[in-house]
């Protein structure tokens, strides 16, 4: 039996495959939550760090491919476990009680689903930029002169929409329960999950899987309770305050003041 075979047709295989998969994702959630959590920082940060993504140019679109591939590979052998389940066992239990398997496991399918349309929808909403009208994905300037999107006031306009912020509450929220569960069957389908540490090694995913989505919901909740707000004097609802901590020399009378210093210069 050869080793693709193994891989791709045995059950062990398909599980190793959902959790290198499963690791692969996971990294890109953390990655990604660690530059969203930009936002909190002066608005250049998050909105260079945008601007490098995108000038990575062929290699960004080769980093999409190869997530786009994972995220096949993931829910594909999801699917064929699900289904070799089912046919080993086609007439269910009379009476279905559940010892070990949580909550989370058994809902694992119903969670990833939902992730998925929140994927495809977020794409849209942020990456395609056609959920919302043009007056939602504003420009602006960097202190070097450069003229990129304005990732930072694309976010603080969407998440003003409390409908969309709830949405985006429930779907990070029932990912980090996915998580939680995938991370732990990742353990077991490598053979790491042993007697000794399985209970420490519970609590340690389940307290990543937490802060996973504390970070997001600050970001959510940020925009919503005022302390992230819009700090491009040229978009509507620019709402920072003269002295701001955070973007201090943006604001309108800092603007005003630097033009007229710039128009005594050249007189
Ligand atoms: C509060 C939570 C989140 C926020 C604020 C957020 C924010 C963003 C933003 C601003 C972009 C566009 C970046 C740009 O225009 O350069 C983006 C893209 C993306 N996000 Fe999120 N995100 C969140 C959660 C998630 C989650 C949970 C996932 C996956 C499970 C995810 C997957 C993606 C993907 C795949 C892209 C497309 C990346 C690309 O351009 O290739 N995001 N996100």
């Amino acid at each position: 039996m050869n080793i693709f075979h193994v891989l791709f047709k045995s059950s062990i295989g398909k599980k190793v495959i959902m959790a290198l998969t499963g690791i692969i994702l996971f990294g890109f959630v953390i990655g990604h939550l660690t530059g969203n959590l930009q936002i909190f920082s002066h608005p250049d940060k998050i909105n260079a760090y945008a601007h490098f993504l995108e000038s990575l140019g062929p290699a960004l679109w080769a980093i999409r491919l190869f997530l786009l591939a994972v995220v096949v590979l993931h829910i594909w052998f999801a699917a064929q476990l699900t289904l070799e389940n089912r046919r080993a066992r086609p007439v269910g239990y009379d009476k279905q009680i559940t010892l070990r398997a949580t909550l989370g496991s058994r809902y694992m399918r119903y969670s990833g689903v939902v992730v998925l349309a929140f994927i495809v929808y977020h794409i849209l909403h942020f990456t395609v930029r056609m959920t919302h009208g043009p007056e939602a994905y504003p420009m602006t300037i960097l202190a070097d002169g450069a003229a990129v999107r304005d990732v930072h006031s694309m976010m603080v306009l969407g998440f003003q929409n409390p409908l969309l912020s709830v949405f985006y509450l429930i779907s990070v929220g029932l990912l980090s329960w996915h998580l939680n569960h995938g991370l732990v069957s990742m353990f077991q389908s490598l053979g790491l999950r042993t007697r000794v540490w399985t209970g420490a090694l519970e609590k340690v995913v389940a307290a990543i899987c937490i802060l996973y989505f504390l970070g997001n919901a600050a970001i959510v909740v940020g925009v919503m309770s005022g302390q992230v707000r819009i700090q491009n004097p040229q978009v509507a609802g620019y709402a920072c305050r003269t002295n701001c901590e955070i973007c201090g020399a943006r604001t309108a009378e800092a603007i005003t003041e630097s033009a007229e210093t710039s128009e005594d210069n050249q007189s």
